[in-house]
């Protein structure tokens, strides 16, 4: 006797509705600004109740009126993912507010700009602690509930481009941070599989969030140029946009990626997908042609 196969799935049978998020419950960490704010707002305009934390407290107290506006739960978490306490802390407020998590962005990140053989140990640490420990930690917090839920559910680690390839531009803490996460992504999708519980990364990079045009203008080159040359980089042709994670957190978080686990979604403008010798590019297309 051979083996029975798979019974065939209906073809065609998914709706706008697999997208939504209504009646889950969200934590969005990192999220008084930039990325994590619009994930967090993306994620509650989808239907999810939303957690939110960060150290910038009136940021998050912000965050969380917004998506009250938006009509669904919220509480905001004063909480620095570099001490082990206090996102034990993050999660028992989640635990009293929710009772149950179905998602976590894992969104905070650290960066500390020296050239290697100049960086102080003590900022190698601090970024090593906020961006790779503190998403272990949160990611095991989130696991350790989903599992008990029984429920399944959806991780995702906000990563970066600089943990795929060498950036150099005093990127070392940072990109080797994001490498583990990485590596925390694929490990852990393959240990929760048969929990149901999926976890996939985001890559972003160069959005032009305002930390990281602040970051960039503060550095000793000239923005403009820079600008530039980064353009050149990313066949799309522009810098990216705090709304650009917006739909694929949504997707990775949403019953619409209830196959894709263990992936590393690039949001870039296809930065990654480009050789470096490609950024010598023909001449822009004239406007009338
Ligand atoms: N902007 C980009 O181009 C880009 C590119 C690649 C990856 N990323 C990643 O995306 C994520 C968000 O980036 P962003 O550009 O929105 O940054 P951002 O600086 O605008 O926001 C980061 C948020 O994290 C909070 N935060 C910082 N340290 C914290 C800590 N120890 N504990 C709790 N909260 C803390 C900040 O207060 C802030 O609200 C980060 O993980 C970053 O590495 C961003």
């Amino acid at each position: 006797m051979g083996r029975r196969l798979p019974r065939r799935s209906s073809c065609g049978a998914m709706s706008l509705e697999t997208f939504s998020l209504a009646g889950k419950v969200a934590l969005v960490t990192g999220a008084a600004v930039g990325l994590g704010r619009a994930m967090a707002l993306g994620l509650a305009g989808a239907g999810a109740d939303v957690a939110v934390s960060d150290v910038n407290v009136e940021g998050i107290q912000d965050t969380c009126r917004e998506i009250e506006r938006l009509g669904r739960r919220s509480i905001a978490v004063t909480c620095d993912n570099a001490k082990r306490e206090a996102i034990m802390a993050l999660f028992a407020e989640v635990d009293r507010a929710f009772g149950r998590i179905d998602i976590l962005i894992n969104n905070v990140g650290a960066g500390a700009r020296y050239r290697p053989e100049e960086l102080p140990f003590e900022d190698w640490q601090r970024v090593i602690d906020i961006s790779l420990t503190g998403t272990f930690l949160c990611a095991v917090q989130a696991g350790k509930r989903m599992i008990a839920q029984g429920t399944g559910g959806s991780i995702i680690n906000i990563g970066s481009t600089c943990g795929m390839s060498g950036m150099g531009r005093g990127n070392l803490p940072h990109g080797a941070a994001k490498a583990g996460v990485n590596q925390l992504t694929r490990d852990l999708a393959v240990e929760w599989g048969p929990h149901r519980i999926r976890v996939n990364s985001i890559q972003p990079a160069q959005i032009a969030t305002d930390a990281w045009v602040n970051g960039m203008t503060s550095m000793p080159w000239d923005f403009q140029a820079f600008e530039q040359h980064l353009l050149n980089g990313i066949p799309l042709g522009r810098l990216g946009k705090d709304s650009d994670l917006v739909g694929p957190a949504i997707f990775l978080a949403s019953d619409a990626a209830a196959f894709v686990t263990g992936h590393l979604l690039f949001v870039d403008g296809g930065n990654l997908a480009l050789n470096a010798a490609g950024s010598i590019t023909w001449p822009a297309p004239k406007a009338d042609s």
